[in-house]
C-alpha cells in the first residue's frame, strides 16, 4: 500500500504553551489536524473561563492563514477552583477539565492535593456534561515511579467513578495493560488517549546508549509487554481509544539537563509516527477510527470533513526549530521515518 486517506484527524491531548512559542509548535498541529484539546497547565494555570477564551484568541493569532484549527480549551483543577465556574466555562465552550494530582508532572504544583477537595466542583461538571480528563499517576514517593499509573486506577479512578457514575471521564496518555484493561472492562463514560512514542518506544529508548532525556516524558515510557499492551489497543477498533500526542514542547536547554523536563516534542510528525505503529501490526485501516473518528463520538462532537493523505515516502525529522530564544528538538530529530502527511 503506497498511500491510505483518512478522515482529517484531531488531537485529543495537546500542549503549545504560551507567547512566542505559540509560533513555532501552533503551526506544526494546525497542518495535520483540525482540532485539538489544549492542556491548560501554563506557567500559571488556566482556571478561569476569561483566561482560557484570551488564551484561545492567542493560539488562533498563531495558526497560518491558509489553515483552519480549532483550539478546544480545558480549564485546570486546583484545591479551590469554584463549582460555580463550571456553568460559565461550559457557556464560553470549554470541553473539559484537566486532573493533575499535585506534584505529578511539568506545572502541577498547583494541582489536586485531595480529590475530594474537588467533589462539589465534579458534581458541576457531571451535571452540566463537562468531561473529566486525568493525569492518571499517584504521587505518593514511596509507590514506584513505573508504577504509578496502575495504582491510580485502585486508590483513584475506581473509587471516582464509583462516586460520579454520570462523569465522563477521559484517562489521558496510557502507557500499561492494566490501564489498557481497566478502560475495556468499562462500558460507559471512560476512554483513553494514547500518544504515538508510547505506541513505538518502550523504556530502553531512555537508557539506550546513554541517557536519553528526549525520550523522557510522564507518565515515563514503560516495559514491551506494556508497548504491545497499548499497540493492540488502539487498533484494535474500540471506539473507547483514541488518539492524543502529549506533544510537549520544551527548550532543547531544558531537556538536556541534569533535571530534564519531562515532555516529548511529536506535534509536527505526530501523523507519521502512528502510522509506522499502525503498520507494525497491520492494522493500518484502523488508523481511522482511532485517528479520526472515536474522538469526536466520545466528545459528543462533529466529524471533520477533510482527507489527510498518508503516503509511504521517506520523511526526514528536522533536527531542531527556532523555539522563542532557543529551539526545540523534535523526538526523532534527524532520523528518517517512513510516512508522510498531507492535507488534501
Ligand atoms: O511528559 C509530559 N509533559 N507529561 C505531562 O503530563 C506534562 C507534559 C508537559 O506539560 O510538559
Ligand atoms: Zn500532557
Amino acid at each position: 500500500m503506497d498511500h491510505i486517506d483518512i478522515i482529517q484527524p484531531d488531537d485529543w491531548h495537546l500542549h503549545v504553551r504560551d507567547g512566542d512559542f505559540l509560533k513555532t509548535v501552533v503551526p506544526h498541529t494546525a497542518e495535520h489536524f483540525a482540532r485539538a484539546v489544549i492542556m491548560p497547565n501554563l506557567k500559571e494555570p488556566l482556571t478561569t473561563a476569561q483566561s482560557a477564551m484570551s488564551y484561545k484568541e492567542r493560539i488562533l493569532k498563531s495558526v497560518p492563514d491558509h489553515l483552519n484549527f480549532e483550539p478546544l480549551m480545558t480549564l485546570y483543577l486546583t484545591d479551590h477552583i469554584k463549582a460555580s465556574e463550571m456553568a460559565v466555562a461550559k457557556a464560553h465552550g470549554v470541553v473539559a477539565l484537566k486532573l493533575y494530582p499535585a506534584g505529578a508532572t511539568t506545572n502541577s504544583d498547583l494541582g489536586v492535593t485531595n480529590i475530594k477537595h474537588i467533589y462539589p466542583v465534579l458534581e458541576e461538571m457531571q451535571k452540566l456534561g463537562l468531561l473529566l480528563l486525568v493525569h492518571g499517576e499517584v504521587t505518593d514517593p514511596s509507590v514506584d515511579v513505573f508504577d504509578r499509573e496502575a495504582v491510580f486506577i485502585d486508590r483513584q479512578l475506581i473509587p471516582l467513578r464509583k462516586d460520579f457514575p454520570g462523569l465522563r471521564i477521559v484517562f489521558e496518555h496510557i502507557t500499561t495493560k492494566e490501564a489498557c484493561e481497566y478502560v475495556q472492562s468499562v462500558d460507559e463514560g471512560l476512554a483513553a488517549t494514547l500518544t504515538a512514542h508510547h505506541l513505538l518506544l518502550n523504556r530502553n529508548a531512555i537508557f539506550k546508549g546513554g541517557l536519553r532525556p528526549h525520550y523522557y516524558c510522564l507518565p515515563v515510557l514503560k516495559r514491551e509487554t506494556h508497548r504491545l499492551a497499548l499497540l493492540q489497543a488502539a487498533s484494535s477498533g474500540d471506539a473507547r481509544f483514541f488518539l492524543g500526542t502529549d506533544s510537549a514542547p520544551h527548550l532543547a536547554s531544558l531537556k538536556e539537563h541534569a533535571s530534564a523536563c519531562a515532555g516529548c516534542y511529536t506535534a509536527s510528525v505526530a501523523m507519521s509516527l502512528y502510522a509506522s505503529a499502525f503498520e507494525s501490526v497491520g492494522r493500518l485501516d484502523q488508523l481511522e477510527r482511532f485517528a479520526s473518528l472515536n474522538g469526536p463520538a466520545f466528545y459528543g462532537l462533529g466529524q471533520n470533513t477533510r482527507q489527510l493523505r498518508l503516503k509511504k515516502l521517506p520523511l526526514k525529522v528536522h533536527d531542531a526549530y527556532p523555539y522563542g530564544l532557543g529551539e526545540l528538538k523534535p523526538l526523532f530529530a534527524g532520523e528518517t521515518l517512513e510516512w508522510s502527511a498531507q492535507l488534501l
